[in-house]
């Protein structure tokens, strides 16, 4: 199946699938074996800071290997890309989805430069999975100190139904990204506020395309399952591997005493990341916590 057919799957199954941002091999090796241990798809993501680290080629040819050589479902997407230029890079590298994210523009920009992207993505290769935003929720996967300046977290400003409805109709993407609660990045010293269940739900049943969830990372497993119920198909975690790979690290360099070869150092940093993944994906398939 392609990368829009296991979408579809996984909205009809009232699964969702996990989306994982990497910076390298190593987080990509531990969460595809993660993956794979439980058989599910996944979707890998680079936003546009960590393709100014891995080239966007040098990421395509990184999945493609894992995806050719154990025919995996497991795909790549251009994550939060802000220009049609940097769209242009991403088709050009080979990449399976793209999320334009125009939720910091006005509603009228955003759907007109989305549904600009929507046009040059579907008349170069009609497989690639374009997904629009709507709603600001912060930007960085870090530890966030307070809640990020113009978020989205109070209900008045959250994704309208309406408005969502008219963003997909104009702009024809495949995926949908709303601001239901959801936060980029994990709060220090608050729990992540919850998620507007009745807010997804009416904004499935009005854009009746798959939502994406983004700002996965500190929701709670209730948040999660009650999400992907009222219409979530895909999730994305950034935030939490990213603290599982620095611990790792840490606990590797902590333990490696006169070794100085790095895949004798990562395994560490492999094992944390991977005790994440398969968290999550247990959660997202609907096989518990
Ligand atoms: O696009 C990336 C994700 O939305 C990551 O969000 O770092 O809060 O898990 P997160
Ligand atoms: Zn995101």
């Amino acid at each position: 199946m392609n990368l829009k057919e296991i979408i579809s799957a996984a909205e009809k199954n009232k699964v969702a699938i996990g989306h994982f941002n990497i910076s390298d091999l190593v987080m990509l090796k531990a969460i595809f074996e993660s993956a794979k241990e439980l058989n599910q798809p996944i979707i890998i993501g680079t936003s546009e800071g960590e393709r100014e680290f891995i080239d966007p080629h040098e990421a395509v040819a990184m999945v493609k290997a894992f995806r050719e050589e154990f025919n995996y479902p497991i795909y790549l997407n251009a994550d939060h890309t802000h220009s049609l230029e940097k769209v242009k890079e991403a088709v050009e590298a080979g990449y399976d989805a793209i999320l334009f994210d125009g939720s910091k523009l006005s509603l009228e920009e955003n759907i007109r430069q989305t549904k600009e992207v929507v046009e040059f993505v579907k008349s170069v290769n009609s497989e690639i999975v374009v997904e629009g935003e709507m709603g600001y929720i912060g930007s960085g996967s870090e530890i966030l100190k307070e809640i990020p300046e113009g978020a989205a977290i109070n209900p008045e400003d959250f994704t309208k139904p309406e408005e969502a409805e008219r963003f997909v109709r104009e702009t024809d993407v495949d995926m949908f990204a709303p601001a239901v609660g959801n936060l980029h990045g994990m709060l220090a010293n608050a729990p992540e506020p919850k998620l507007d269940i009745a807010r997804i739900a009416a904004i499935k049943s009005a854009v009746k395309i798959p939502l994406v969830l983004h700002g996965g990372s500190g929701n709670s497993d209730e948040d999660f399952k009650n999400a992907i119920r009222s219409g979530i198909s895909v999730i994305h975690i950034s935030t939490e591997i990213r603290l599982a790979w620095k611990k790792g690290m840490e606990e590797g360099l902590k333990n490696s005493g006169e070794e100085v070869a790095p895949y004798k150092i990562y395994p560490e940093a492999v094992r944390a990341i991977g005790e994440v993944v398969k968290a999550r994906l247990r959660l997202f398939g609907g096989s518990g916590g």
